[in-house]
């Protein structure tokens, strides 16, 4: 297995800059995700990785050696760069047996029968599916069909895996379980992965590491309950449920831990402390998020602790989802929404007050993105 490492790499389709200018490394076994929304670069990262896509600028090396390079004339074509991929439609072969799907890249490749032979059954034995080689493929669950796909993609002993949305045409039960076999496997084989994927919970349970993205750039990387914790914008903050969003100015600033500050922030009708990355300055705007999970439904009145926020307002709207009822509240602060125990009877009319543990509330600049 090797590390992967992306250096200022753009990809330009004429005017338009799908991919603008990513650094990333990610290192031997471990498990990376790309996470964005459509259209945000994902796919062409993941194809220039692979060589089937070339960036018009930057370098990218696998093993720390150099694939592409377009300023030193660098290209190692897809098929000597050792990558294992597996796309989102598995492409297995319906008139195939198991083994024949699997042995199918070193037919291709000429590769004599008896290395193929060996070959394909350690790929089965990897995945659990040696039992299944003289099966006929349309005789797979989906989830074995995805243990198929994987063990093609590892026939060829590659250096790193590339998977682009591989569970997405997967129902959601399927997918949750298919996920958990895959990061099993990842892990117990050491295999450095760059997978894609669209869905933030796919890529918080999987990953070591979530690469948020969004229109070809970088917004934040770090493990996947740092940048649901510490989001270090709003888009990044966004695209994690829906919390909620006050505007508020900077009182004072002073050192907390780490790299971290503490704000003393003031909003309309509420003060209080809240966190961030980096330090602001006094009257400096920033926009403080509080999760709807760290927010609490109290009665009109009921004594705060000293380290909560509390919020007056009137309940507008209540969405059932099972264990949690999800309440917006109005306030004076704007509409806050709290999930609640479903079993809690609240109801639109009553007046409430929204509590929140300081402690739980992070600030992030007021400009959408982080400007690098
Ligand atoms: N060959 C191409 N020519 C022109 N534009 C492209 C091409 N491939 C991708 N794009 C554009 O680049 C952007 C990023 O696409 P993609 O990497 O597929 O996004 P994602 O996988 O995150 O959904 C999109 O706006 C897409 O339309
Ligand atoms: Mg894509």
């Amino acid at each position: 297995m090797s590390n992967v490492a992306l250096e200022k790499v753009s990809r330009a389709f004429g005017e338009f800059v799908a991919v603008d200018g990513i650094d990333l490394r990610v290192a031997e076994g471990e498990f990376v995700t790309l996470l964005g929304p459509s259209g945000c670069g994902k796919t062409t990262t993941l194809r220039m990785v692979a060589g089937l896509e070339n960036n018009t600028a930057g370098c990218i090396s696998i093993g720390d050696e150099p694939v592409s390079d377009p300023a030193r004339g660098v290209f190692v074509p897809p098929e000597r760069r050792r990558l294992g991929m597996v796309f989102q439609s598995y492409a297995i072969w319906p008139h195939m047996t198991v083994f024949e799907n699997v042995a199918y890249p070193l037919r291709v490749r000429r590769r004599p029968a008896a290395e193929i032979r060996d070959l394909v059954a350690r790929a089965l034995r990897l995945v659990e599916m040696e039992g299944f080689a003289e099966r006929p493929a349309p005789a797979l669950s989906g989830g074995q069909q995805q243990r198929v796909a994987i063990a093609r993609a590892l026939v060829f002993e590659p250096k790193v895996l590339l998977l682009d949305e591989p569970l997405s045409n997967l129902d959601a039960k399927l997918r949750l379980q298919m996920g958990e076999e895959f990061r099993a496997i990842q892990k117990r084989l050491g295999m450095t992965s760059l997978y894609v994927t669209h869905d933030q919970a796919e890529a918080m349970a999987l990953s070591d590491r979530v690469v948020v993205m969004e229109r070809g750039r970088i917004q934040q990387v770090g493990a996947p309950e740092e940048i649901y914790r510490y989001p270090a914008n709003r888009i990044v903050a966004a695209f994690f449920g829906a919390p909620n969003l006050l505007d508020a100015e900077v009182e004072t600033c002073a050192p907390a831990d780490g790299s971290r500050v503490e704000l003393q922030v003031a909003g309309r009708g509420w003060r209080g402390a809240c966190r961030a990355a980096r330090p602001l300055r006094t009257g400096e705007r920033l926009v403080m998020v509080v999760r709807p999970e760290d927010a609490r439904i109290l009665a009109p009145g009921s004594a705060l602790a000293a380290d909560e926020f509390g919020w007056a307002g009137r309940i507008v709207n209540t969405i059932f989802r099972g264990a949690i009822r999800t309440i917006a509240v109005e306030t004076e602060a704007g509409v806050l929404n709290v999930d609640a125990p479903s079993t809690a009877g609240h109801a639109v009319g009553d007046n409430v007050v929204v509590a929140a543990a300081q402690a739980a509330a992070w600030g992030v600049p007021q400009a959408a993105a982080a400007t690098n």
